[in-house]
């Protein structure tokens, strides 16, 4: 490990321990505190009912009720690109429960989310008339809080089952399907089979991971790994676990997919100031590789649209919705392009974001708030692509929104 990334651990691990550890009493907070549009949801329809012997007023008399919800619930699989708190409960370097992260977020808190407002997710459950949906680990087991879904996400996780070991604990790929088979027997023992099976096959599945196999696998040159797979075919390898991991979830009655691709990490700016790149260049040789990952990633999503008989598998381009962002930034309103808001050193991306001090005033005009992750404002550009591609036609062989509209004829 260089010594700069070990500066950075060491002054984290003394920074997590000098806080009292928050993880287990963290799931009281949830539904109040953390998801007040959770809490709305839940209390809005009957805080408008006059109760029995009661007095009840409402508050917004004239508002109407929130339209129904487009799916029954919005299920999230993925790494810290849509952590929204799981690695609060585990014990890892990849946490993101300190401010400035969160510091946008609707609550300006921080949640657990690698980001200084929303995750993509987010503004996606608001698409589909979802409250924000909250972490599987928050939830304890509770059918009620899961029924409009969960996420599984764990900073850290890819693929392989060992990657991103270094930092901690995580939840892996495969671990995370566990926990999805796990809930969807909790729902067939709580509301019957025909029901359990009818909530999952509507509901959307969102995936977004593959990033850490590169990050922390690929490029640290782990077990040799590079002498032992070129590029491409470590990237059939990732391809065919992440397909046999959607067929497992197919086999629990999974229909509706959205698997994302990869972002140009080769422009993030920890690489920015590893590869000690000129003017903000991204560095080609990572971005090379992800195009080749997102390239047989979208020719696997094909061939499981194929082969499943009723699934809808769409595979949305992020590297395409990104690179635009970046070459048209003006168009976007961000003029920080290359530098991180969050960090210390060239690009701000040679120390991990600690505290918030190291973090600029407006992270809307950037592109990048940390070392790795893009900002709120990124965010919702690509959760608008995902969904009916606004700014970008990043999905194929369509966008969420035509998706819902098709299998609703
Ligand atoms: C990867 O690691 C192995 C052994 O640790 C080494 O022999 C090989 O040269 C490394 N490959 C690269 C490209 O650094
Ligand atoms: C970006 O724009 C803001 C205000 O619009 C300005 O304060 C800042 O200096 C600009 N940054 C760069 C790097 O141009
Ligand atoms: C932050 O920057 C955005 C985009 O340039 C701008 O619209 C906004 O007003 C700025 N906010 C503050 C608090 O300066």
């Amino acid at each position: 490990m260089d010594s700069p990334v070990l500066f950075a651990f060491l002054v984290l691990f003394f920074t997590m321990f000098l806080q009292p550890i928050r993880a287990l009493q963290y799931p009281q907070e949830l539904d109040t505190e953390v998801y007040p549009d959770l809490a709305d949801l839940f209390t809005s329809p009957t805080a408008s009912a006059p109760e029995p012997g009661g007095f009840s007023v409402s508050l917004t008399p004239t508002s109407p009720p929130p339209p129904p919800p487009l799916v029954p619930a919005l299920f999230v699989i993925g790494d810290s690109s849509v952590d929204c708190g799981t690695n609060n409960f585990l014990g890892t370097f990849a946490r993101a429960d300190r401010l400035p992260y969160g510091r946008d977020f609707d609550t300006h808190r921080p949640t657990g989310r690698f980001c200084n407002g929303r995750i993509p997710v987010d503004y996606l459950a608001l698409r589909l008339g979802l409250p924000f949906v909250p972490s599987y680990l928050g939830q304890m087991g509770s059918v009620e809080g899961m029924s409009l879904g969960v996420n599984y996400a764990s900073a850290g996780a890819g693929i392989i089952f060992s990657s991103g070991s270094e930092l901690g604990q995580h939840i892996s790929f495969a671990q995370q399907i566990q926990q999805v088979t796990d809930t969807t027997q909790l729902f067939i023992l709580s509301m019957g089979e025909d029901a359990a099976a009818k909530l999952i096959s509507n509901s959307i599945f969102y995936i977004s991971i593959g990033t850490n196999d590169y990050i922390h696998y690929y490029l640290r040159n782990v077990s040799n790994v590079q002498s032992l797979y070129v590029p491409w075919s470590f990237n059939q390898f990732l391809a065919q676990t992440m397909k046999q991991e959607i067929k497992n979830l197919y086999h629990s009655n999974v229909r509706r997919v959205v698997v994302m691709g990869l972002a140009p990490i080769g422009c993030a700016p920890y690489y920015l100031w590893q590869y000690e790149s000129k003017d903000g260049e991204c560095v080609k040789m990572i971005n090379d590789m992800i195009l080749e990952f997102n390239f047989v990633i979208r020719h696997t999503v094909e061939e499981l649209n194929q082969e499943l008989i009723d699934a809808n598998v769409i595979f949305c381009d992020v590297f395409e919705g990104s690179m635009d962002i970046i070459k048209n930034h003006d168009l976007y309103g961000f003029n920080v392009t290359t530098d991180a808001c969050c960090g210390l050193g060239m690009y701000r991306g040679w120390i991990m974001c600690i505290s918030p001090e190291m973090a600029c005033i407006n992270a809307s005009n950037h592109i990048w708030w940390d070392q790795f992750h893009p900002t709120d404002a990124v965010n919702a550009v690509l959760a608008d692509n995902v969904w009916s591609g606004l700014h970008t036609e990043m999905c194929h062989p369509m966008n969420l929104q035509a998706m819902l509209a098709q299998q609703a004829r």
